[in-house]
C-alpha cells in the first residue's frame, strides 16, 4: 500500500527531526489561541503519529450524542479537522440507545497508537444506576487500523472495571495494563490492572495512587520516560476546583511519589476566563517538544454562562530528563513551541473546526459528518431531498419531544432532533422551515439543546386559536376548538427560564416557508427570531434569553432542528432547508 511507504519515509524524517532541531528548541515560537477545539469537546486525549504522515489525532467525550467520540486530526497543530467518529454505528455499542439521564453515555476516551493499531478505551456510563451497581460502568475498547475509515473501528470489546476514565499503557517488558479512576469498591483512587486489549480480559485491580487529596482522582494516564512511570491525573471534580496533578514511580505498580509542584495545571482560585482546567493528556510532536491538552470552561469564576461547556485547550510543556514536566499556564492567547509548517491537507470527511455551515441538503448528499443526534437516530426520520421537496431535510415527528420522559431515554420511538455544536461565542444559526401542522401539538422548530432537561426551543406548533401564553397538554380540548399554527418559545432547565411565549403567526406569513434563527449576540444572551423566508426584513425577535439555562453539566450546546407531536397523535413531517451556521467571534478573556 502506497500510503505505508510514504508514511515510513516520513517517519524516518520525524525520527531525525529532533536531532536536527533539538539543539535549539526555543529558537522559534508559535502564537495560538485556546480553545483549540471550541464547543462540546471535553476530556481530550491526543497523540502524535509519525507513521500516519506526521499527524496529530484527538478524541473527546460525547455523552449521549451520536455519532460518538469525535476524532479530530491536524498536521500543524493549528488547523483541526473532524475526520470521523470512533462510535459510528449502533452495533458497536447498542446500549447507548438506552442510557438514562443527561450525564450518561460516553465518558473520557483515551486514544493511543501502538504497533500499527489505534486504540480507544472508554466507558459507557448509565448514571441512572447507583455507584454500587456494576452495570453503571460499561468499560470498552475499540481498535482500528485506519482512523479515517469508520468501519475499521471494531465493535466494543468489554472489560470489567467498576470505575471510569480508563487508559491503556504498554510497559517496556511487553505487558499491557489499563489504568482507571474512581472505583467505588475502594476509596476513590487510581487503579491499575494487567489487560489483554484484544479480548478484554483483565487481572486484579490494585490501587496505585490516591491523588493529593482533591475529590475524585480521575482521568489517569501513565507515561514511560527516562526509566520512570509518570502518572498524570485530574482531581477536584470537573468544576472550579479542577486541577491536574502528577506522581511518579520506578515501578508501574508504585509506590508513586507525589510531584512537589502539584497542581501542575489549574485555574482554580484565579479570575481567568478559562476555568475548570483539568483532565489532561500529554504528547510529543515531531520536533520533540511536549504539549498538554485538557478540558476547560470559558466561564470566569462566576461560572454561570458557559453554553459551550467543556472545551479542548492546549498548552506547551517543558519536560527535562528525569524531572517532572512543567506546564505553561492556560490563557486564551498562548505562545508555545514552534508549530510544524501550516498544512491543511487532511483526509477525512468532516469540516475544519473553525468552519461554519452552508448546507442545502442537495439530492444525493448525506448529512455532514459533524451533525449530531441525541442517542441513536431512527434513520427513516431524516430524509434528505425527498422527491416532493428537493433540497430539504424531511423530519418525521417523534411522539416524544426533546424533554421526553423526564429527561430520560425516549424509548424506541426516539426523538427527532439533529444539530451541530455551538463552537463560537457569537454566531447566527438559521434554517428555513416548511411545516403545515394539522393536529393539536404537532410541532417543529429550532432548539438550543444542552440536554433533555436543558433546552430552549422556538417552533411552529398547532394550538387552539384563542390560546394565549398557556400551554395545552393537561387541558382537555374539545374537537370544536379551531386549531391554527402558532409560534411558541418553550424552555426547560434547572435554573429559571422565561415563561412560554405563544404568538399567532401573522396573517401575511401564513402558508409561507418561515426562517427561524438563533443568534448569540453577546457573551450571555441569545435572541430567537422568526420571519417569512422570502421577506427577511419582516423578521421578528420573539425573545432574548440568557444562556445560563444551557450552562450546566458535562456536555455543551447543540444547535439543531426537531419535529414532534408532543405525545399526541400526528405524522405531519417538517421540511428544513438553507441550514446556516455563521461564526461571528470568540471571547477568550
Ligand atoms: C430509564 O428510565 C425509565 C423511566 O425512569 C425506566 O422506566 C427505564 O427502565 C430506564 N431504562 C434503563 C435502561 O435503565
Ligand atoms: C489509598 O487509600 C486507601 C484508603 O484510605 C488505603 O487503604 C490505600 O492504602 C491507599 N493506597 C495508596 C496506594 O496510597
Ligand atoms: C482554592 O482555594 C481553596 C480555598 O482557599 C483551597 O481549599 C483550594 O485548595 C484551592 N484550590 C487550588 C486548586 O489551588
Ligand atoms: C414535552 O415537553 C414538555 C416541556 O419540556 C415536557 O413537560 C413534556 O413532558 C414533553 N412531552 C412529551 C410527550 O414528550
Ligand atoms: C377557546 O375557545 C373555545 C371555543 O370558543 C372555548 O370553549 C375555550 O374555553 C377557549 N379557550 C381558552 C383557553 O380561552
Ligand atoms: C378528556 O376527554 C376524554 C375523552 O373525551 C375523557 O376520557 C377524559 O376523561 C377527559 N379528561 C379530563 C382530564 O377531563
Ligand atoms: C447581553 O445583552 C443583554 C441584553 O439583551 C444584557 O442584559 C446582558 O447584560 C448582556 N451581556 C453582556 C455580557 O454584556
Amino acid at each position: 500500500m502506497a500510503r505505508v511507504t510514504v508514511a515510513a519515509a516520513v517517519s524516518l524524517i520525524a525520527v531525525l527531526a529532533p536531532l536536527v532541531l533539538g539543539t535549539k528548541p526555543h529558537a522559534q515560537s508559535s502564537t495560538y489561541y485556546n480553545p483549540i477545539l471550541p464547543g462540546f469537546h471535553p476530556d481530550p486525549s491526543c497523540i502524535f503519529v509519525p507513521e500516519w504522515d506526521d499527524t496529530f489525532f484527538c478524541a473527546s467525550s460525547s455523552f449521549n450524542a451520536f455519532p460518538g467520540i469525535p476524532l479530530h486530526a491536524s498536521k500543524d497543530l493549528q488547523n483541526w479537522k473532524l475526520i470521523g467518529h470512533v462510535l459510528n454505528r449502533p452495533e458497536q455499542l447498542p446500549r447507548l440507545a438506552e442510557t438514562n439521564r443527561s450525564t450518561s453515555g460516553i465518558w473520557a476516551p483515551t486514544l493511543r497508537f501502538n504497533e500499527g493499531n489505534f486504540w480507544l478505551v472508554t466507558t459507557l456510563v448509565d448514571d441512572d444506576r447507583v455507584d454500587t451497581d456494576s452495570s453503571r460502568w460499561d468499560n470498552v475498547i475499540f481498535k482500528s487500523e485506519d482512523p479515517y475509515d469508520p468501519y475499521a473501528w471494531t465493535e466494543a470489546i468489554h472489560f470489567d472495571f467498576e470505575g471510569y476514565d480508563t487508559s491503556p499503557v504498554w510497559d517496556s517488558d511487553g505487558k499491557t495494563y489499563i489504568v482507571g479512576g474512581h472505583a467505588w469498591k475502594v476509596s476513590p483512587g487510581i487503579l491499575l490492572a494487567e489487560a489483554n486489549l484484544d479480548t478484554g480480559e483483565v487481572g486484579e485491580w490494585e490501587v496505585i495512587w490516591n491523588g493529593t487529596g482533591g475529590t475524585a482522582p480521575e482521568g489517569p494516564h501513565i507515561f514511560l520516560k527516562d526509566g520512570w512511570y509518570y502518572l498524570l491525573a485530574a482531581e477536584g471534580g470537573t468544576g472550579l476546583e479542577h486541577m491536574v496533578t502528577m506522581a511518579r514511580s520506578k515501578s508501574i505498580h508504585g509506590p508513586y511519589e507525589v510531584n512537589p509542584a502539584n497542581p501542575v495545571l489549574t485555574n482554580a482560585n484565579t479570575t481567568n476566563y478559562f476555568q475548570t482546567v483539568g483532565h489532561a493528556d500529554l504528547f510529543q510532536d515531531g520536533a520533540g517538544n511536549w504539549w498538554g491538552v485538557a478540558l476547560s470552561t470559558r466561564s470566569g469564576p462566576e461560572y454561570l454562562y458557559y453554553p459551550m461547556g467543556r472545551e479542548t485547550i492546549m498548552v506547551p510543556v517543558t519536560w527535562a530528563d528525569n524531572e517532572f514536566p512543567i506546564w505553561s499556564s492556560l490563557n486564551g492567547e498562548m505562545s508555545g513551541w514552534a508549530f510544524p509548517q501550516e498544512n491543511v491537507e487532511l483526509a477525512g470527511t468532516g469540516p475544519l473546526i473553525s468552519e461554519g455551515d452552508i448546507i442545502n441538503f442537495e439530492p444525493g448528499s448525506t448529512l455532514p459528518a459533524h451533525f449530531t443526534y441525541w442517542r441513536y437516530p431512527i434513520p427513516e426520520s431524516y430524509i434528505i431531498s425527498p422527491s416532493d421537496h428537493t433540497n430539504t431535510l424531511r423530519l418525521n415527528p417523534s411522539k416524544l419531544n426533546l424533554t421526553a420522559l423526564n429527561g430520560n431515554y425516549a424509548g424506541p420511538s426516539g426523538q427527532t432532533f439533529v444539530g451541530r455544536r455551538q463552537q463560537d461565542t457569537l454566531f447566527t444559526y438559521s434554517v428555513n422551515l416548511d411545516f403545515s401542522p394539522a393536529l393539536l401539538e404537532e410541532e417543529s422548530g429550532i432548539s438550543v439543546f444542552l440536554t433533555q432537561n436543558h433546552h430552549l426551543d422556538l417552533g411552529v406548533v398547532m394550538l387552539p386559536a384563542n390560546s394565549s401564553t398557556t400551554t395545552f397538554p393537561g387541558t382537555n380540548l374539545t374537537t370544536s376548538t379551531e386549531l391554527i399554527p402558532q409560534l411558541r418559545f418553550r424552555g426547560i432547565s434547572y435554573v429559571q427560564v422565561p415563561d412560554d411565549i405563544v404568538v399567532p403567526i401573522p396573517e401575511s406569513w401564513s402558508g409561507k416557508t418561515l426562517r427561524l434563527e438563533v443568534k448569540a449576540y453577546n457573551m450571555t444572551h441569545y435572541s430567537m427570531s422568526a420571519g417569512p423566508a422570502d421577506a427577511l426584513s419582516q423578521m421578528k425577535t420573539i425573545l432574548d434569553v440568557s444562556n445560563a439555562p444551557v450552562s450546566w453539566g458535562f456536555s455543551g450546546v447543540i444547535l439543531g432542528v426537531y419535529c414532534t407531536t408532543n405525545g399526541y397523535e400526528g405524522s405531519t413531517p417538517a421540511y428544513i432547508s438553507e441550514w446556516r451556521y455563521i461564526p461571528q467571534g470568540q471571547f477568550r478573556n
